[in-house]
């Protein structure tokens, strides 16, 4: 398996670590300096910063790619955002992307975004482009719990092949405690002070390291409360779970590290972007190639 793959929307780097053995990464685009930093840091090749609402087809097509990966923009399709869709100007890098399919398409294409992708025009115009160009399609709604790992994060995923598609049955495998998730040593600094709490405490979405599921972990969870990730309860009081938790529970390898300069605030937002390694790598094993 050899594949020359286009990671789009690169962010850290998560199609890369999901499709290690199925190809080379020849080019990862990404507009965010901090998550070109990480993944370069990362992987040891820097993401082109450029812009895909402008990218032009011939650029595409250049790279000659097998497969584009790619997590486009969620905003436009969350449960907690305007659901503007292919209205929102966040979609327009997606939409060009979906312009320049037809003049330089790949044998395969892998997409992630959130739930509220499912039904959206966005969601319409990839899979009616993709049919009509002949391909394959599959989608799918996967969580990592499912994948015995204690955390939300359910996603969309699309995938699309001009070869058939090895559909299997998804696994449903009991999430494992949390506590095989947390740092061997707490750093104090995690817990929450007593005026954070006393604001914020009811709405906190706490859980104990002997339970086996956490909340999704969203990009603001460093400055956030609600809605933003699960808290986690000691015997020592409420603290966030730290960003090498979160690696973690997406699945990150032990290796990976984000640059010093980059604060604990933006460590999250990229976390909070990221995709699940093993439901995403698991998504893309159903490729033949
Ligand atoms: C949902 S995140 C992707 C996360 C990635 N899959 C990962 O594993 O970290 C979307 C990424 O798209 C980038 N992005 C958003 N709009 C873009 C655009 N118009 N052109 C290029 N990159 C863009 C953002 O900087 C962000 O890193």
């Amino acid at each position: 398996m050899s594949l020359r793959i286009l990671e789009l929307f690169s962010g850290l780097g998560g199609w890369r670590y999901a499709l290690q053995g199925m190809g080379e990464v020849i080019a990862a685009y990404d507009i965010s300096p901090t998550a070109n930093a990480t993944y370069m840091l990362n992987h040891g090749d820097r993401p082109i910063a450029r812009e895909l609402a402008s990218i032009a087809p011939a650029t595409m097509a250049a790279h000659q790619a097998d497969l584009w990966a790619m997590s486009p923009p969620c905003q436009p399709f969350c449960r907690m955002g305007n659901r503007h869709g292919l209205e929102d100007r966040r979609s327009k890098a997606f939409l060009n992307l979906i312009d320049i399919l037809p003049l330089a398409p790949p044998q395969h294409l892998i997409m992630e975004n959130v739930s509220g992708f499912l039904g959206s025009n966005a969601h319409e115009l990839i899979e009616g482009t993709l049919k009509k160009l002949g391909f394959h399609t599959h989608t799918c709604e996967l969580c990592p719990t499912q994948f015995g790992i204690p955390n939300q994060r359910p996603r969309l995923y699309l995938l699309a092949s001009q070869r058939p598609l090895k559909t299997a049955i998804a696994p449903q495998i009991p999430p494992v405690s949390i506590a095989i998730y947390l740092d061997s040593e707490e750093d104090p600094s995690l817990y929450l002070d007593p005026q954070v709490l006393a604001k914020h405490k009811p709405g906190l979405d706490l859980v104990r390291p002997d339970e086996h599921r956490t909340a999704c972990f969203i990009g603001g969870y460093g400055q956030r409360f609600v809605g933003s990730g699960s808290f986690l309860k000691t015997d020592h009081g409420i603290r966030r779970f730290s960003t090498a938790e979160v690696a973690r529970f997406m699945g990150l390898p032990p290796t990976f590290r984000f640059p010093e300069e980059i604060s604990i605030e933006q460590r999250y937002k990229l976390l909070g972007n990221g995709l699940n390694i093993p439901v995403a790598s698991w998504v893309a094993r159903q490729l033949s190639v």
